[in-house]
């Protein structure tokens, strides 16, 4: 199987955890594409979805899937989304699309998140893919500064986010703390969103592989 068909399996996989009658948070980029097309399948069986960016949203309505906004929701069970990178912890690395602020907002309402990603992602340390780090533009340089003083080397992102903030990639990074770079990171003034995901990671993890898609619970993965 391609890293693709990986994608499309996983994304197919995915349907399990969607809650029949209910909400369905949903995230962004090209594996949870896959998962808004298995979805459109089931499209009369769901209430709708959130989601956790302007392509998805697209993506979601092109489908005739009806989209929420996240303050007019009460209950919502399950948040289904990618990653860059994620531990055999399930902390993970995202926002590789841009999209990170939404995401987290999004995962933090879910009751459960689910991680579907192909078997590239799966890595012992974070680190190797750059750290994305969404930032208010006027403290672009006091940010970058202070993430040299964290051992990284910032580079501007060509891009405004859904926000219109900047993106800094964080390159050179060795994750060996990521819960403890997260809050580090969350702490410099004019940071909006750090792009490690470990104080509310991953629930389930369900992961492509050419044999197949293995599904793992948190705590539970050897
Ligand atoms: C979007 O900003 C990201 O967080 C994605 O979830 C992540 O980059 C994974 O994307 P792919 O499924 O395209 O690899």
């Amino acid at each position: 199987m391609s890293a693709d068909e990986q994608k499309r399996a996983t994304g197919e996989a995915a349907l399990d955890y969607v809650e029949p009658g209910k909400l369905v948070g949903v995230g962004t980029g090209s594996t949870v594409n896959y998962f808004i097309e298995a979805l459109a399948g089931i499209k009369d069986r769901i209430a709708g979805a959130v989601s956790s960016s302007q392509p998805s949203t697209d993506r979601l309505r092109a489908h005739g899937i009806p989209v929420y906004e996240l303050t007019e929701v009460d209950d919502l069970p399950v948040y289904i989304d990618g990653a860059d990178e994620i531990t055999p912890g399930f902390a993970m690395t995202k926002g590789g699309g841009g999209a990170l602020t939404r995401e987290k907002i999004v995962a933090a309402v879910a009751d459960s998140f689910v991680c579907i990603v192909d078997e590239s992602k799966c890595v012992e340390q974070l680190g190797a893919f750059p750290l994305p780090v969404e930032v208010i533009p006027m403290a672009r340089r006091h940010v970058a500064d202070a993430l040299a003083g964290l051992g990284g080397e910032p580079v501007l992102r060509e891009m405004r986010t859904d926000n219109d903030n900047d993106i800094l990639d964080v390159h050179g990074l060795s994750i060996a703390n990521p819960q403890a770079l997260e809050s580090a990171i969350n702490d410099i003034a004019g940071v909006v969103t750090v792009g490690l995901f470990t104080h509310r990671g991953a629930d389930h993890l369900l992961v492509g592989s050419p044999n197949g898609v293995r599904s793992y619970h948190a705590n539970e993965r050897t």
